[in-house]
């Protein structure tokens, strides 16, 4: 193998070490207590998830009644450095089947035996031992893409949980080619993502609700955190805190219907123009003036607070390559980072 083949698979490798962060409960929690009515009936599909380890599994048994789900479907991934070891999210010592075969787990039925309606998930094969719920290693290997994780896609209606970040195009364009609707955690910046983008700017894919703070994953012994702030050990388990993690989803939510209050009159000097384009720059999305009809550039963080009543999303861009409306953002020659182009509704401007 010639260095430069060597260097790319190298970094492939480094970038798929770099998937492997696990979500915790209570993030899971946070999010979908917004969404419990979208779930009634429904199949709920949690692939790259391997379900003696995702407390996305464990979220979805332990609520299946509540929920009223149908169905819940995990799947997990060879490639996984997990699979068939011990990461020990759901303190389930000795459950986890060994080697690396994937598995899938379908769970039709969550017996809540003392009718109190509170379900302890910690013995996964107490679960597995009920009619209806099935655990089989899957034949290929797990990947996401594979026909049989696809059949499972086809059989779902809902797909929730947080995939490797560094496929998250093929992902999302997976789940929009089988039309599912989906709520998955991913990297604010992908919406600066050609192919995201325009999901967004088409109105097919918008944010959730639990955004823009720090989350904590947990993260395998070896995984290397080389910034001191960005890792803590607790009880000899490992995290990283990532900012900028962001829900993104096709489920309704209501805070897409809330319109975003505007105090601010527009004053020329206070909002320069680009150097070459007639837009103006908005440094900050509270400060997005009320009285200004034009295209105006904000940062990407609005997409948290569009309602396309209000606003119509035309473009993105930074200043060296722009995104379906043409303009660079450079003033006086400094360079601005990414900005969505945005403009506010015929509608509003007489409110
Ligand atoms: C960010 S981690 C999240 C794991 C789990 N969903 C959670 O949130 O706790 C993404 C997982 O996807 C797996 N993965 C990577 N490539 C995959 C693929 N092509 N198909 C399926 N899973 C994949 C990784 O091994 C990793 O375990």
């Amino acid at each position: 193998m010639d260095s430069k083949s060597l260097n790319r698979n190298l970094n492939k490798a480094n970038k798929a070490k770099k998937d492997e962060f696990y979500t915790q409960l209570t993030d899971i929690e946070k999010e979908l207590r917004h969404y419990k009515k979208q779930f009634k009936g429904k199949v709920v599909y949690c692939n790259c998830d391997d379900p003696y380890e995702s407390n996305f599994f464990k979220y979805f048994a332990s609520n299946f009644n509540a929920l009223g789900l149908k169905k819940l479907i995990t799947t997990s991934y060879s490639g996984s450095p997990i699979t068939g070891k011990q990461l020990s999210l759901l303190e389930m010592e000795g459950l986890k089947p060994e080697g690396k075969q994937p598995f899938k787990i379908e769970i039709t039925k969550v017996p809540d035996e003392n009718t109190d309606g509170a379900i302890n998930l910690t013995d996964v094969e107490w679960l597995l031992k009920r009619d209806g719920n099935v655990s089989a290693p899957l034949k290929a290997n797990g990947d996401f893409r594979s026909k049989e994780c696809i059949e499972l896609l086809k059989e779902s209606d809902i797909v929730v949980t947080n995939p490797p970040f560094s496929l998250f195009r093929d992902y999302v364009a997976q789940l929009i080619e089988y039309n599912k609707k989906f709520l998955i955690l991913g990297d604010q910046n992908a919406i600066t993502y050609k192919e995201i983008f325009k999901l967004i700017k088409d109105n097919k894919l918008w944010f959730g609700y639990d955004n823009g703070g720090i989350k904590w994953f947990q993260v395998p012994k070896d995984y290397d955190i080389p910034t001191e702030s960005r890792k803590k050990i607790v009880d000899g388990v490992k995290y990283l805190s990532m900012g900028r993690i962001n829900w993104f989803t096709n489920l309704d939510t209501t805070k897409r219907y809330h319109e975003l209050t505007l105090y601010k009159k527009f004053i020329p000097e206070e909002f320069p123009k680009y150097d070459n384009y007639n837009v103006v720059n908005v440094d900050r999305v509270s400060d997005i003036p009320m009285d200004y009809y034009g295209v105006m550039g904000v940062p990407i963080t609005f997409v948290d607070k569009y309602n396309p009543e209000q606003f119509e999303i035309l473009g993105i861009a930074n200043s060296a390559r722009w995104i379906d409306f043409k303009c660079l953002t450079i003033i006086k020659g400094k360079r601005i980072y990414n900005r969505v182009l945005i403009k506010q509704k015929y509608e509003n401007r007489t409110k």
